[in-house]
This record gives C-alpha cells, sequence and structure tokens, in this order.
C-alpha cells in the first residue's frame, strides 16, 4: 500500500506499547484510526494524545478473544469511517512458565489473545477490505519468537509460531490481490508486555507475589532496556508503504535464526540420504 493517508486503520492493542506507536505513525501519514483495547481508561488517554496531535481516532473496548467483540469493532468502524483499509493484530499477551505446570486456563488464555484474536481480527475485516476493491494491508504482530524457541516461554512460543504460519499461508492466499500483509517479528520493545499476565483469568498469587517474583522482574529488565516502540511503529509504517511481508527489527538476533535453519537442515539431510524417504526423488 504505497499511499496511507485517507486509508482507514483499525489498531487492535491500541492504547499502549506498539499498538498505540503503530496507530500514532499510520496517523502521523494521514490514516484515520479506530483504535480497540479492552483496557478502556488507557483507550481514552491514547485517544485523547492522538486527537491532540490533530489525527481523526475512534475508539472501541474490545476484547480480541471474543469474537462478538471484534465483529461489533468491525461494525463500529464501518459506521464511523464508511471503509476500513489497514488492520493491524497487534494485541497480545506473554506468559512464562514451565510444561507440566502450566494450566490449560491459561494456555486457553494466552491461545484466545494471541492467536485466535489474529483469527477474529482477519475474519471480520478481511472481507471488508476486500468489498471496496481499493486495496489495503494487513499487520499480524508475532515476534522472534514466533522463528525462534527458548524454555519456559512455550504457550507464547507455540501462539506466535502460529502467528507467523498463519500469515505466511494468508500472504500465498492474497498474492494475487490488492491486499497486502507484513507480519511483525521484534525481539525486545520497551512496553508494558511483562505486566500482561498480571490480571489474567488463573492467576494465582497477588499482582504483588507475582511482581516479586525474580522471573518477572528479569523479564521487567529485558524489556524495559529493549528498543523503542516509537522506532518500531515508524518502520512497520514503512513497511506498509513498501509492502514488505516480513518485518524484523533486531539484526542481533540473526544468529538464533540461522542455527534454527541449520538445525532443520541438518535433519532433513538425514532424511533425503535414507533410501526409504528419497523413492520420488528423480535419479540421474
Ligand atoms: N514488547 C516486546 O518486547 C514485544 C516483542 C515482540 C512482540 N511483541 C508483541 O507486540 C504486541 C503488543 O505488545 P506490547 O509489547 O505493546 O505490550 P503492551 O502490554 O504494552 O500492549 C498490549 C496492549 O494490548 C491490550 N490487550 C491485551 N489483551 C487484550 C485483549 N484481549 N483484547 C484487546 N486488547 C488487549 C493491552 O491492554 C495493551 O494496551 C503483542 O502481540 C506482543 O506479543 C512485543
Amino acid at each position: 500500500m504505497t499511499d496511507i493517508a485517507g486509508k482507514t486503520a483499525f489498531v487492535t492493542g491500541g492504547a499502549s506499547g506498539l499498538g498505540f506507536a503503530m496507530a500514532r505513525s499510520l496517523a502521523q501519514r494521514g490514516a484515520r484510526l479506530m483504535l480497540a483495547d479492552i483496557n478502556e481508561s488507557q483507550l481514552e488517554t491514547a485517544k485523547k494524545s492522538l486527537r491532540d496531535a490533530g489525527a481523526t481516532v475512534e475508539s472501541i473496548v474490545c476484547d480480541v478473544s471474543k469474537p462478538n467483540e471484534v465483529q461489533a469493532a468491525a461494525d463500529a468502524t464501518i459506521a464511523a469511517f464508511g471503509s476500513v483499509h489497514i488492520i493491524v493484530n497487534n494485541a497480545g499477551v506473554a506468559l512464562g512458565g514451565e510444561s507440566g505446570a502450566t494450566s490449560l486456563k491459561d494456555w486457553n488464555w494466552i491461545v484466545g489473545i494471541n492467536l485466535m484474536g489474529v483469527v477474529h481480527g482477519i475474519e471480520a475485516f478481511l472481507p471488508l477490505i476486500k468489498s471496496h476493491g481499493e486495496g489495503g494491508h494487513i499487520v499480524n504482530v508475532a515476534s522472534m519468537a514466533g522463528h525462534v524457541a527458548s524454555p519456559t516461554m512455550a504457550p507464547y512460543h507455540a501462539t506466535k509460531f502460529a502467528v507467523v504460519g498463519y500469515s505466511e499461508s494468508l500472504q500465498a492466499e492474497l498474492a494475487e490481490s490488492n491486499i497486502g500483509i507484513s507480519v511483525l517479528c521484534p525481539a525486545w520493545v520497551s512496553t508494558d508486555i511483562h505486566k500482561s499476565s498480571l490480571g489474567r483469568p488463573a492467576m494465582d498469587q497477588s499482582e504483588e507475589e507475582a511482581m516479586a517474583d525474580p522471573r518477572f522482574q528479569e523479564i521487567k529488565a529485558v524489556v524495559e532496556g529493549g528498543i523503542s516502540a516509537n522506532i518500531v511503529g515508524d518502520y512497520v509504517a514503512e513497511c506498509v508503504e513498501a509492502d514488505r511481508f516480513y518485518i524484523f527489527t533486531h539484526p542481533e538476533m540473526k544468529p538464533f535464526i540461522d542455527h534454527r535453519h541449520h538445525m532443520i537442515q541438518k535433519d532433513y539431510d538425514v532424511c533425503a540420504r535414507d533410501e526409504r524417504f528419497n523413492q520420488n526423488i528423480p535419479q540421474g
């Protein structure tokens, strides 16, 4: 999408962090915004600050894990602006913990937001973008955690790998259309993501106890040491204009990506040398 000006963008998790930064950058390029978030007071503050900067902004309280609320947000976007061109499926949460000691309630919570939230956004908004024929763009927010995995973050990795795969499938599906798609894959960005699991339904300790946990403090420190959300927000808007699919922001992670690809190649080569599996490879 070469020209963002005058287009309407719907941004989930738009009240803070990366969502707010992307919304701000899209608005600076002339987009009209519908911000959606679960946090009503932060949403109001975000809307006011963007309006004060001259943007055209509406907002709606919306839990992306609930398809009826995302559909209501789509209806509200059309009611406010007539059409929609850009959707940023950004709302997301993080959850750590050892496998075997992570409750299914926690799994359902994170899958409902990080994966199904994206699905609900696509299912509600893609038909609306297709309907006007003017083209558009989808930004799905995954993570570097959707490409390389670390221990004790299995639910987060599982959802982010899923968002990368889902986005790759959508890219193939939309290849011949005038609707672009990007998948954002940052490593640490300085936001409030480390606090996102504090109010979750399966929380079995007080917020004070959770925040005193050394693991919480460790994650807080790396998040706060991350790059600025505004830098990422500006870069995403540039990538939408340039119609880039993968959006990476942390070049220092390349060795981890290379290592994963090497491990895949290594085991793939074992199968490729095994006569039981190579009967269909043309010989000669
Ligand atoms: N911060 C990082 O280091 C980092 C790195 C890679 C990817 N990400 C991804 O970026 C996205 C944004 O996270 P962030 O870092 O800005 O965190 P954040 O916590 O600062 O912002 C997330 C926003 O989403 C909202 N939200 C949470 N649950 C929601 C729900 N069910 N429905 C609607 N809104 C909801 C929150 O209220 C908040 O405003 C997430 O998908 C996250 O996984 C973050």
